[in-house]
């Protein structure tokens, strides 16, 4: 398990200033025709706006009770209806396939070894209808702010310290009370790597939520991939 459920405890107050991504999920729902599924669906911070805008039930995968249980309290409040799974993304399996799978908020990054993200985009690639898509954010890795952050002490939103483990291409972000969230970075061409074993094509790599183009200076990977048609399935 890599999610430390301590880390639940103050999500809320961790997500309150990430609001751009979800219009651009929400639009991706709109459009698409069949299940809706979100990977690592946490707090349920996207997929109730997603549910709210498409009248649709989002099934969310999640493997921390903790979060699924915010989730469940946060829907009923909102009244829309979520139909939460408690699961792993990397054993992904569905009834029915789904026209739309995303992965908000940096989630893949929880996942710690390269082996872990193929077996995840495979089984999103065996779950997804054909020109179905799968949608995913993730932060480039920045040198810089790394240089600059490592053991740095900060106070908000929740007290904490980031420390950089480049060996591991891993983040920590170790809260005052010691809840830890861990997050293995990814380049490009590892993201690239993922679909092409896959089997899945990529649609459009942004720099933003807003269609930003991406660019040598980007400091978000926004990805939209799609699966095959039917006509190109061998
Ligand atoms: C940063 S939160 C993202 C929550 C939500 N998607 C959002 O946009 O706010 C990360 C979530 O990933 C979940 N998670 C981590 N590893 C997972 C795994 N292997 N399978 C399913 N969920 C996982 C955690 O339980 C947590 O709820």
């Amino acid at each position: 398990m890599t999610w430390d459920e301590a880390f639940a405890n103050h999500y809320e107050a961790w997500s309150a200033h990430m609001t751009a991504d979800i219009p651009f999920y929400v639009n991706l729902a709109r459009t698409a025709k069949g299940p809706l599924v979100e990977l690592a669906i946490g707090n349920g911070r996207v997929a109730i706006p997603v549910a709210k805008a498409t009248g649709r039930r989002v099934i969310g995968i999640d493997s921390s009770p903790a979060m699924l249980a915010q989730a469940r309290a946060r829907a009923a409040a909102a009244g829309v209806a979520l139909d939460l799974r408690e699961g792993d993304m990397r054993d992904l399996a569905l009834d029915e396939p789904a026209a739309l799978i995303y992965c908000p908020a940096r989630a893949l990054l929880h996942l710690p070894t390269w082996a872990d993200r193929r077996r995840t985009f495979e089984r999103v690639a065996a779950s997804l209808r054909p020109e179905g898509r799968f949608a995913w954010n993730a932060f480039a890795f920045d040198h810089g702010i790394a240089a600059r952050l490592d053991g740095e002490h900060q106070t908000g939103p929740v007290p904490h310290t980031v420390r950089y483990s480049v060996g591991d291409n891993r983040t920590d972000i170790v809260q005052d009370d010691g809840a830890t969230s861990s997050l293995w970075w990814a380049t490009k061409n590892e993201w690239l790597g993922l679909l092409d074993v896959a089997g899945l094509d990529l649609e459009v790599l942004n720099g933003g939520f807003g269609g930003e183009p991406f660019t040598d200076d980007s400091r978000e990977y926004v990805f939209v991939a799609r699966s095959r048609p039917l006509s190109d399935v061998p």
